[in-house]
């Protein structure tokens, strides 16, 4: 953890037994050198839950799940880093040193989206109208203790004068609880309905807040990304529910708290919310440690149907054929927590009849489309191509693969082979996966020189080897306008990544259409190398080590 002290860490987990602590919860049998158990983290018949004695680790074969003691500790009881360690140091004998616990930002933050969360919880139960208002919207006492909501009064100063310690109110500053601006402070969220976000362990990270008793400003106004906090990472719902959606053996995508709470009220418990962003690849991989059944819930408008194609293409590229996605799309107008109020019979009819991913595919790619025709079946063909490609390669693109093709009259639709036999090569002669955009950018600046003056790609390009690459490239073409492809391969002449830059076949004729996709590839790469940073940071975050003032500069900047 940031500003902990490494060396107790490692004193306690060597005084602890990583078997002896997992037996005491999981049914451990001998199995070999290791110990073999029912995963504590998802829901199976056989075990896939190793602990092995000699590396003092567990991990899951079904789910993923892996860690030393302290994280096997922080998952299974829900604890933060500190208090796991502390539980273990203690179950050791070792005092934790009292500074340790003091530095530790990830500790602080917690501790003080908790202290708020009790405050704002106080505030509902003395304030009337606000208790009125929910149970108008039929959330009870129940639903209230269930998601811990509360209220932040119509005042600028509870929380400061709550956090009002030199110290404390830092932590709340960075908790994004209270903001400092021109020296002065005030409070983030008034007058609004709060609803505590926790993750998977139970922690408090952020909070969502929405307006109750005016139309002022925004419906809704969430925590500012903080260390804790990602909107593109987090799903609303998940503590709550984790148990029911490993019981239903499934989960619901819903888009809203009040989703997640009006379902859970009606009996559906196993939904999780987006917080107010597209459903991302991140989500995708959270949640498919959960189940492997997976359903959409969106409005039936415009604007859910669109919604829901993008939520799908982030997850296409991820998909694994053990993991099944379904749809359902609401009448135009409601939404979940409506729905359900009003027809739940209809709705419970449609979650129990989703539309598989294979079918919605098919239904999106032929709508406007007349399949009957030659200039239709091309165009579906066309389309379906691109999705395709999209996909792993995995049963279920092959079977989709097989069925889009007897659509459309048997027409091929896999990759070519030379194609796909090259992409092979180059992987393999390279012995790593570079990026084909990052080959094929290297590739079009040896063939036309002049354009390495005008793409300045030094942050673009994210590996290294062909960063070294593009560094020699540079410095040669600024010395020799006529530095070709010969002389590089001069230069590495048994380098496999630069023979694949070379022999790439780029199919650009012209310095022009070079330029062209050149700009293009500039654009995704740029993208996809901020989004790399930015993941790679946040992995940094949640390991616990911590960041520099321009690294957290940059995570605080990042819009997806
Ligand atoms: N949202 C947001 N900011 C807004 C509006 C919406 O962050 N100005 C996010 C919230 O996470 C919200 C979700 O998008 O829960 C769905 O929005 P919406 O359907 O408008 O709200 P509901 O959750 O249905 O809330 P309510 O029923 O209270 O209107
Ligand atoms: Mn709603």
């Amino acid at each position: 953890m940031a500003n902990f002290d490494r060396a107790f860490i490692d004193q306690v987990l060597s005084s602890t037994d990583i078997v002896d602590v997992i037996k005491e919860k999981v049914n451990l049998t001998k199995n070999g050198t290791n110990f073999k158990g029912l995963c504590p983290f998802h829901s199976e018949k056989t075990p896939s839950f190793n602990v092995s004695s000699s590396k003092q680790f567990y991990h899951c074969f079904g789910c993923g799940a892996h860690g030393d003691a302290i994280k096997f500790i922080q998952e299974h009881d829900n604890l933060t880093f500190i208090e796991a360690l502390t539980k273990l140091a203690q179950a050791a004998g070792l005092e934790l040193p009292e500074k340790t616990k003091k530095n530790d930002t990830y500790y602080n933050l917690f501790i003080s989206n908790k202290l708020a969360a009790e405050f704002y919880s106080r505030s509902l139960e003395n304030n009337s109208e606000a208790k009125t208002y929910l149970e108008n919207r039929g959330i009870d006492q129940g639903m209230i203790e269930t998601f811990h909501l509360g209220l932040s009064n119509n005042k600028w100063d509870d929380l400061t004068n709550l956090f009002s310690k030199e110290k404390i109110i830092n932590n709340a500053i960075e908790a994004g609880l209270v903001i400092k601006s021109n020296n002065k402070t005030y409070d983030r969220f008034r007058n609004r309905i709060m609803f505590p976000i926790r993750n998977s362990t139970g922690n408090i990270i952020g909070f969502g807040a929405r307006i109750y008793n005016s139309d002022d400003g925004a419906k809704y106004l969430n925590s500012p990304e903080t260390k804790l906090f990602h909107k593109s990472y987090e799903l609303y719902g998940l503590y709550e529910c984790k148990k029911d959606i490993a019981k239903e053996k499934s989960v619901i995508i819903v888009e809203g708290y009040t989703d997640v709470i009006g379902l859970y009220k009606s009996d559906i418990k196993n939904c999780v919310a987006t917080l107010g962003t597209a459903f991302t690849k991140f989500h995708f991989n959270k949640i498919k440690r959960y189940t492997n059944k997976i359903i959409f819930c969106f409005d039936g408008d415009a604007a859910g149907k669109s919604a829901a194609w993008k939520a799908i293409t982030n997850c296409l590229p991820e998909l694994k054929d053990e993991i099944q996605l379904y749809l359902i799309f609401l009448p135009e107008g409601c939404d979940p927590d409506s729905y359900v109020k009003d027809e739940k019979d209809n709705f419970d009819n449609l979650i129990n009849n989703p539309m598989p991913l294979s079918e919605y595919i098919i239904e999106h790619l032929g709508t406007d489309i007349d399949i009957k025709t030659v200039e239709g079946k091309t165009s579906f063909a066309l389309e379906a191509k691109k999705v395709l490609n999209q996909m792993p390669d995995i049963m279920y693109t092959d079977i989709l693969r097989e069925k889009i093709q007897q659509m459309t009259g048997n027409i091929i639709l896999k990759k070519n082979q030379a194609t796909h036999d090259k992409e092979k090569n180059t992987s393999s002669d390279t012995s790593q996966e570079f990026d084909i955009k990052e080959l094929t950018l290297l590739n079009l600046l040896i063939e036309y020189p002049m354009l390495v003056k005008e793409f300045n790609c030094e942050h673009i390009i994210t590996e290294k080897t062909l960063i070294n690459i593009y560094n020699v490239i540079r410095e040669e073409i600024s010395k020799n306008e006529n530095f070709t492809a010969a002389h590089l391969l001069k230069l590495f002449p048994n380098n496999e990544a630069v023979r694949s830059i070379v022999t790439f076949e780029s199919n650009e004729k012209s310095e022009d259409s070079a330029r062209v996709t050149i700009q293009e590839i500039f654009h995704q790469l740029e993208l996809s190398s901020k989004e790399k940073v930015y993941f790679e940071l946040l992995n940094r975050y949640t390991d616990g080590q911590s960041l520099s003032e321009k690294e957290r500069e940059f995570i605080k900047n990042f819009k997806k």
